[in-house]
């Protein structure tokens, strides 16, 4: 790995921060024609793609249709997905599956899934018709393509080592992307984006990079939540760094909860994936009772915001600590083959899902919205693109569906490829950016203020601005964030910074936007449910938040 060296200012053609999914898609597929950086603020793996665990949805089967995902994407999003963004995401699944199987991603074929011992292992020599399908929440078909219940570790590790063989690509970890540099734009319109500034955590030291492009696939700002199944890093860096760069968001109140993460006092953010009840398993109370027939037709199958609502309601109606999760009635040969990492993380607290009931609770999970772009990723900025969840295509409207956002990452990052690629030659590096200054700085010496407000914004985020609010609640987080916003910025000015400031002035500032988002949407819609606004309108309107106007 090359390290950025003191006091230097390295030149590269685009700089992509972030290494999940988005960020390494967009690397490999613009490496034939540009030299690549990829940043992570931690290790390499450090983001939700790792930890990914149902799948990708795709359009494999004779039985099943674009037109089917279509839909079934555009009913979980509750009216407020662009359709022009669904179809052109949805039709290019397949490609995008095709594209990661000839990158060598180990999914699960038909006979690996149909075996329990040895033979189960995957082959990375596989045909697309011979891939094992799934089925989650919201889909009326089994459309959902896995490497066992590792999906994401399956597709990192491998897009990894493609990035890792690359000559054009440098991979730099332990290096947090503080800000983008912009400049007017030539034609007197706007903002062009023309490096990033950089803090180097091994020296402690800000470099600039100087870019013809940036791309920001940071993923999503679910840390901002007390209980997460995110990675620490999920703070929201893009969106802030976009903001900041004058880049309008959209969405933010769309924050969505997973119903089943692991409930263990030892378990921090293990989640269970949805394709355990796509295979059958089931929700209970305490007491053994099924709940979720109550609730919707489609019972523990739908869609996200609807189980999550369901299992809230039911833990505070009873005042109970967890539901719980029941696949026993499954052979336990099936069970270990279908969810190893599963099984045996259970195991590891004590819990055989073969025999126990698994208890779980909702936790944050995915944030809908983000950064506005094109199915280009191509922001308000010129020369900036956003990709993955930390921006916002359109295409899950008020309620992703499971598995729709791996999908997301690759089809709008092979766009934002495609879109850099017809744009490269006619952009060149601009002839200078300014040295960051901290001759004005000190080192902290009171870390206990950040660390403060950051479990500070966590816990009224999630009781306040949780799954189910009210205009108090919303007024009463206004209030706190903008007093913490006012401390971060007096903190921010004075000290040298680190990767924990860094985080908290961006978590800070994107809970300011998802809460003022919240109050602009006076109804219940998908994933934002009010209980003073409990109906859903006629008109369905994205929520548009402007720095310029803000
Ligand atoms: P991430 O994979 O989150 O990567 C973000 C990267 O940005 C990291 O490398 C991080 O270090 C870097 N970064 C962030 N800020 C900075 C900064 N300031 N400077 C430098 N680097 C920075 N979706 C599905 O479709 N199917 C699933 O089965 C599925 N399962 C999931 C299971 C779990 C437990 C979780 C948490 C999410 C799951 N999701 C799933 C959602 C999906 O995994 C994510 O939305 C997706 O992986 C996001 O990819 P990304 O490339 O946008 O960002
Ligand atoms: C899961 O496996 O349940 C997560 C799928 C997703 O978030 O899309």
């Amino acid at each position: 790995m090359n390290e950025i060296r003191e006091n230097e200012t390295r030149d590269t053609d685009i700089v992509i921060v972030g290494s999940g999914a988005a960020g390494l898609t967009l690397a490999l597929r613009t490496a034939d024609f540009a030299r690549v950086t990829v940043l992570s603020k931690g290790d390499l793996q450090e983001g939700a793609t790792y930890y990914a665990q149902g799948g990708i949805a795709a359009v494999l089967d004779d039985s099943d249709s674009i037109d089917s995902h279509v839909t079934d994407t555009l009913h979980a999003g509750v009216g407020l997905c662009h359709r022009d963004v669904v179809e052109h995401v949805v039709e290019r699944s397949t490609s995008a599956v095709s594209w990661l199987v000839a990158q060598g991603v180990p999914f699960t074929t038909e006979s690996a899934a149909e075996a329990t011992g040895d033979d189960a292992a995957p082959s990375s020599q596989t045909e697309l018709s011979s891939l094992h399908l799934t089925q989650e929440g919201g889909h009326s078909h089994r459309r959902i393509i896995h490497a066992t219940d590792a999906t994401g570790k399956a597709v990192f590790l491998t897009l990894q080592q493609r990035a890792r063989e690359h000559a054009n690509i440098t991979l730099l970890e332990g290096c947090t992307a503080v800000d983008l540099v912009t400049k007017p734009s030539a034609d007197g319109t706007g903002r062009t984006c023309v490096g990033v500034y950089v803090l180097v955590q091994a020296s402690g030291r800000v470099e600039a990079i100087r870019s013809r492009f940036v791309a920001l696939a940071t993923g999503g700002a679910s840390k901002a939540y007390l209980y997460t199944s995110n990675p620490d890093g999920a703070s929201g860096d893009g969106i802030a760094m976009a903001w900041r760069a004058g880049c309008r968001v959209a969405n933010l109140e769309f924050n969505q909860f997973h119903p089943t993460c692991l409930y263990h006092p030892h378990a921090k953010s293990f989640l269970i994936t949805e394709a355990l009840r796509g295979e059958g398993a089931l929700l209970e109370l305490p007491d053994g009772t099924r709940f979720m027939p109550d609730f919707n037709e489609l019972a523990e199958l739908a869609p996200r915001d609807i189980v999550a609502r369901a299992i809230d309601h039911e833990m505070k109606r009873l005042g109970c600590d967890c539901v719980y999760l029941n696949i026993t009635h499954k052979p336990p040969e099936f069970i270990k083959a279908h969810f190893p990492t599963i099984y045996e993380r259970c195991l590891s607290f004590g819990i055989d899902i073969t025999r126990d009931r698994i208890p779980v609770v909702p936790a944050a999970h995915y944030t809908c919205g983000g950064v506005m772009v094109n199915t280009e990723g191509e922001t308000d900025v010129s020369n900036l693109y956003a990709i993955g969840e930390t921006s916002f295509s359109g295409l899950h409207g008020a309620n992703r569906m499971a598995s729709n956002s791996l999908l997301e990452c690759f089809v709008i990052a092979f766009g934002a490829a495609d879109s850099i690629r017809s744009r490269f030659e006619q952009t060149a590096l601009v002839d200078h950016i300014t040295q960051w200054d901290e001759s004005r700085v000190t080192d902290s010496d009171d870390e206990i203020l950040v660390s403060h407000d950051w479990d500070e914004i966590r816990r009224f985020m999630w009781d306040f601005v949780g799954i189910v609010r009210t205009s108090k609640r919303l007024q009463r987080a206004r209030s706190r964030i903008s007093v913490i916003r006012e401390e971060v910025r007096d903190y921010y000015i004075k000290h040298r910074v680190t990767n924990d400031n860094l985080e908290l002035r961006n978590l800070a500032l994107v809970a300011e936007l998802i809460i003022n988002s919240a109050l602009q949407r006076q109804e219940s819609r998908g994933l934002h449910f009010t209980l003073d606004f409990p109906d859903t309108l006629a008109h369905a309107k994205d929520t548009i938040l402007s720095p310029e106007t803000h």
